[in-house]
C-alpha cells in the first residue's frame, strides 16, 4: 500500500508557485488574493487564517475581510464589488458556508469570473465542462487530480467512482476525471444511489467526498484500488488534545490494507487545496495582464 503524501506534493506545487511569483515580481506584478469571511464559524476561521498566512509567507499581496455574522447580503455584495474593481486583487474567495441570510449563489455570481479563483462562478463551471483552459478549476478537485498524477496512478480507461455530487468537489471531480487529460470512466454516486457498496466495488479509483466520517468501509473497496479521501470531519474523542479528532470519509484503518494507494486524513487532500488556490491566484494575475 502506497500512502499518498499530500504535504509533500503540496510543497512541490508551492515551490513551482514560488518560481512563478519571482518571475512576475521581475515584471512588477504581485498576485493578490482577497479572502472574505462572514461570521465566526470556527472551522472557516481556521481555513481563512491558513490561506492568508500562506499568501504572506510567499510574498503575495493578500487581504482578509471579516464581516460580522449579522452582515446583510447587500454588505457582502458591496465588498465583492469593491474587490472586483480593485486592480491589486486578482483572486476573490468568499468562504463557504456563509450565514443563512446571505444568498451564496448570488454572491458567487457577483464575483468577476476572471477573479473567481474558487472556480464556482457559472462561467468557470462551463469552462471546466468545455475543457477551456482559461477557466479556474475548483481547488480541492484540482488538488486530487494532481495527487493521482504525482502518485503515478493510471486514470486512462480506469473505472472511477466519485461519492458525492457537490459543486465544490463531486461534480468538478467527475468532469476532471472524464476529461481528455484523464480519460477515466466515471460514475457519480450519492445519498440516493442504489447499492452504493456494489457500485464502489467496481472502482479502480474511489474519490470520497460525502462529508460523513468513516463512510467508506472495507467491503466497498476492491483489492488494489486507489482511494482519495476528501473528507474533513470532526469526531468527538475525549482522549484527543482538543476533545475531537479529524477523520476522513474513509475508514482508513480498515480500507488502507486493501489499497494500492490511499490519501491519509489529515495530510492528504487538505494541504493540496491551499496550494491550488495559490496556483489559481497566480494564473489569475497572469491572465489579467
Ligand atoms: N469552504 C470549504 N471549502 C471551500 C473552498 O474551497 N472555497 C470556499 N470559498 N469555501 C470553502
Amino acid at each position: 500500500m502506497k500512502l499518498i503524501d499530500g504535504k509533500q506534493v503540496a510543497a512541490q506545487v508551492i515551490e513551482e508557485c514560488k518560481q512563478e511569483i519571482a518571475q512576475l515580481k521581475e515584471q512588477g506584478i504581485a498576485p493578490g488574493l482577497a479572502v472574505v469571511l462572514v461570521g465566526d464559524d470556527p472551522a472557516s476561521k481556521v481555513y481563512v487564517g491558513s490561506k492568508v498566512r500562506k499568501c504572506a509567507e510567499l510574498g503575495l499581496h493578500s487581504e482578509k475581510i471579516e464581516l460580522p455574522a449579522d452582515a446583510t447580503h447587500e454588505e457582502v455584495l458591496a465588498v465583492v464589488e469593491r474587490l472586483n474593481a480593485d486592480e491589486k486583487i486578482h483572486g476573490i474567495l468568499v468562504q463557504s458556508p456563509p450565514p443563512p441570510q446571505i444568498d451564496e449563489d448570488a454572491i458567487v455570481r457577483a464575483i468577476d469570473p476572471a477573479k473567481d479563483v474558487d472556480g464556482f462562478h457559472p462561467v468557470n463551471v462551463a469552462k471546466l465542462a468545455l475543457e477551456d483552459a482559461t477557466g479556474f478549476v475548483p481547488c480541492t478537485p484540482a488538488g486530487c487530480m494532481r495527487l493521482l498524477k504525482e502518485a503515478g496512478i493510471e486514470t486512462s480507461g480506469a473505472e472511477a467512482v466519485v461519492i458525492g455530487r457537490s459543486m465544490i468537489v463531486g461534480k468538478p471531480m467527475a468532469l476532471l476525471l472524464m476529461g481528455k487529460d484523464s480519460n477515466a470512466t466515471v460514475t457519480v454516486a450519492h445519498s440516493r444511489t442504489k447499492d452504493l457498496a456494489e457500485v464502489c466495488r467496481r472502482a479502480d479509483i474511489v474519490v470520497a467526498a460525502i462529508g460523513r466520517p468513516n463512510f467508506v468501509t472495507a467491503d466497498m473497496v476492491k483489492d488494489g484500488a486507489t482511494v482519495i479521501d476528501v473528507g474533513i470531519n470532526r469526531v468527538e474523542d475525549a482522549s484527543a488534545p482538543r476533545g475531537y479528532r479529524i477523520v476522513g470519509d474513509v475508514d482508513f484503518d480498515a480500507v488502507s490494507p486493501k489499497c494500492a494507494a490511499i490519501t491519509p486524513v489529515p495530510g492528504g487532500v487538505g494541504p493540496m487545496t491551499i496550494a491550488m488556490l495559490i496556483s489559481n491566484t497566480i494564473k489569475a494575475a497572469k491572465l489579467a495582464q
